[in-house]
Formats: structure tokens, C-alpha cells, sequence
């Protein structure tokens, strides 16, 4: 009766890990580490990912490298604009 009792407790205990597991995912892909638009005339009032592409696809003035992650809905990862200055 107590040992049943007991082994609940642990499974609510790993359930909560393994919540935390599935949060922490989620935020590690959120897009918490993507650059920071600049707050500056370009970005200011952008929300569209077409115009975004104008820019920033080969041809456009500031090129997206490589390596950069899928390209679909920028602003999915590059929510944020920076103040102006700093990075
Ligand atoms: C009118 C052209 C233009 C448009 C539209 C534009 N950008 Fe930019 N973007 C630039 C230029 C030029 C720079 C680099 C100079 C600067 O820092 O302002 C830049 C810089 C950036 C940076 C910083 C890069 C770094 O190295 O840190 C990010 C992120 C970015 N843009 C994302 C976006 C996203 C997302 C959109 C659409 C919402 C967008 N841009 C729309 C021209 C543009
Ligand atoms: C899946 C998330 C994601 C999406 C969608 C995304 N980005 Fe990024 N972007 C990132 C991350 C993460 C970095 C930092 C990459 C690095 O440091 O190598 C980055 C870096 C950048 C940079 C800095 C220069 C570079 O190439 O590293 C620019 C500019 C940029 N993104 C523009 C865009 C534009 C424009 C779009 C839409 C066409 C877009 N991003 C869509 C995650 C994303």
C-alpha cells in the first residue's frame, strides 16, 4: 500500500521532468538565438517575409549566409528589432 503509493509520487516527479524536457525544446527552438533585426528604417515597419526576401536573398543588399537556418516565415525566428546602436 505505501510502496504503491510511493512509486506515484516518482512517476509524478519524472512527468514533471519530462515536461520540462518538452518546454525547454520547444524554447530551444523558439528562435531565442536568432540576430536581432536593427531597428532602423529597413526593419522598422516590416512584417512581411517577401519583403524581407527583397533584401536579404542573394542580390539584395544584405545577403543571407549559407549556413542559415530553412528560410520559410522570417519573422517565425527574427521576432525582435534591437535598439538602434548595440547588437
Ligand atoms: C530595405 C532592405 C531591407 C529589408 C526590407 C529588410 N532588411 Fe534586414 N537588413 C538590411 C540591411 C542593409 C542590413 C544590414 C545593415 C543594418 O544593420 O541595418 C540588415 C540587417 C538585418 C539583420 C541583422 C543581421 C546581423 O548580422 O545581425 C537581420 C536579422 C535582418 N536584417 C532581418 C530582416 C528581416 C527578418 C526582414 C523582414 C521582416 C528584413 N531584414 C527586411 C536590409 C533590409
Ligand atoms: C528557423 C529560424 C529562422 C528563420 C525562419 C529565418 N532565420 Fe535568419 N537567422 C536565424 C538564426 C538562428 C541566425 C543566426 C545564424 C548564425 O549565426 O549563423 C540567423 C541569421 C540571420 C541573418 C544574419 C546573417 C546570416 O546569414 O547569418 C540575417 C540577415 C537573417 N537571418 C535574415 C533572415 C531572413 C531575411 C529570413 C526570411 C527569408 C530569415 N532570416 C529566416 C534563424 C532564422
Amino acid at each position: 500500500m505505501l510502496k504503491s503509493h510511493m512509486t506515484t509520487g516518482r512517476k509524478n516527479i519524472l512527468f514533471i521532468f519530462a515536461m520540462l524536457a518538452v518546454f525547454g525544446f520547444f524554447w530551444a527552438i523558439s528562435g531565442e538565438r536568432a540576430h536581432q533585426m536593427p531597428a532602423d528604417d529597413n526593419h522598422i515597419f516590416v512584417t512581411d517575409t517577401a519583403l524581407c526576401k527583397g533584401c536579404h536573398i542573394p542580390a539584395g543588399s544584405n545577403v543571407v549566409s549559407e549556413k542559415h537556418p530553412p528560410k520559410f516565415e522570417c519573422l517565425k525566428c527574427h521576432k525582435a528589432k534591437r535598439a538602434s546602436g548595440g547588437r
